[in-house]
């Protein structure tokens, strides 16, 4: 089967169709049949024992190699590749666990699935795995699977978002955001910047577009803006609504949003990429966004794109989530490779940006 097409290339390269001498041809596959046959299996073995590169998928570099005796073995499960900010988080798991540092990496992708996610840490556990670091899509829902891993006695990391299990030691430690402030802190400078615009006492009309229901980056970020929310009377919270973190949802929300709703004032978007999807739907109905237009957005993740829409003036402030949790739990892995004792709750790094700051030289600076 191979064999024709490829002896028909290596005809056409010799000119074979050109003068279109088909006895010669069949005459010409005859004779290169031994070295077609050879190229053939070559190349094939070639494909077969070909190691994956950094780029690849860990889970061809899993299928198509076996760890060494000292590597520490590490299975993630990722939620999915929903937004930037998740696709930056996945490529820091990729260059922090790397061959040359001694780790072999299963990496499997939830698909945004919490049943995909269970599947994966089942397979890690019949894996025994070194470690598994578990990214969970929404808080509630993992005891029996943490049990099982505990059970098979491999220490169990939460990274990025949280979970919520009856017993705690079922996992040895998270490693993520402090959603609650982000939330809080987008409120607490939403009612400065009112203020600021001589708008502390007039009626302010928000609309929310969540992030996935239940998972603590959606939680922490209504909840805490909800905080501050109680402290303005004068703060009115149309509707909330989920765009499921991703711009596609996000601007069919904000459509809605606007067909139900004539008087918005501020968006609030509990991700960078629905705050895409948010501005879009907001230009297409042919409204001005900004400071001095007719709707703000203020939006959290904070990454390179979003940012240069806080130069422009599109969004006016953005709430940065730290992507980069890998490293921390390289920290981790390592201290517990020590027998070293670990912190329960480790919060990373986390600013915020808006339009009065000089954007050019941060964008500049930053790593995503
Ligand atoms: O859990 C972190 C959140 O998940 C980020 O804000 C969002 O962009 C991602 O999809």
């Amino acid at each position: 089967m191979v064999l024709l097409p490829l002896s028909l290339l290596l005809c056409i390269r010799q000119g074979y169709f050109y003068r279109r001498e088909v006895a010669g041809m069949i005459a010409w596959i005859k004779k290169h049949l031994f070295a077609s046959a050879f190229l053939c299996c070559f190349l094939f073995l070639l494909a077969g024992c070909g190691r994956g590169t950094k780029d690849d998928t860990v889970q061809q570099q899993e299928s198509e190699s076996q760890p060494d005796e000292d590597d520490i073995v590490i299975g993630i499960s990722q939620v999915g590749s929903e937004s930037d900010w998740r696709m930056t988080n996945t490529k820091a798991y990729m260059d922090t666990f790397t061959e040359d540092k001694g780790y072999y990496l299963i990496f499997e992708d939830g698909q945004q699935k919490q049943e995909n996610q269970v599947k994966a840490l089942r397979k890690f556990i019949l894996k025994d795995v070194d470690y598994i670091v578990l990214d969970p899509i929404v808080e509630t829902g993992w005891d029996t699977v943490l049990q099982e891993a505990k059970d098979a006695n491999i220490p169990v990391i939460i990274a990025d978002r949280n979970v919520l299990v009856e017993d705690e030691s079922l996992y040895t430690c998270r490693v993520g955001s402090d959603f609650l402030q982000e939330g809080r802190n987008a409120g607490e400078w939403l009612a400065k910047y009112l203020e600021s615009r001589g708008r502390g006492n007039k009626d302010i009309q928000i609309v929310t577009l969540q992030g996935s229901l239940n998972s603590t980056a959606q939680i922490g970020r209504t909840t805490g803006f909800a905080q501050i929310m109680e402290q303005h009377s004068n703060w009115n919270m149309l509707e909330y609504q989920s765009g499921d973190f991703t711009q596609a949802k996000a601007y069919e929300v904000m459509e809605y949003f606007l067909e139900t709703y004539d008087d918005i004032d501020v968006v609030i978007s509990e991700n960078d990429n629905m705050a895409f999807g948010a501005i879009e739907a907001i230009k297409e109905a042919g409204l001005k966004l900004g400071r001095n237009g007719d709707i703000i957005i203020i939006s959290f993740d904070a990454m390179r794109d979003a940012l240069r829409l806080v130069q422009k003036g599109e969004i006016v402030a953005d709430f940065e989530c730290n992507p980069i949790t890998a490293p921390l739990v390289e920290e981790i892995v390592q201290k517990l490779e020590r027998g070293e004792a670990v912190e329960k709750v480790q919060y990373v790094e986390e600013t915020y940006f808006d339009y009065r700051m000089d954007m050019e030289a941060l964008i500049e600076k930053r790593e995503y």
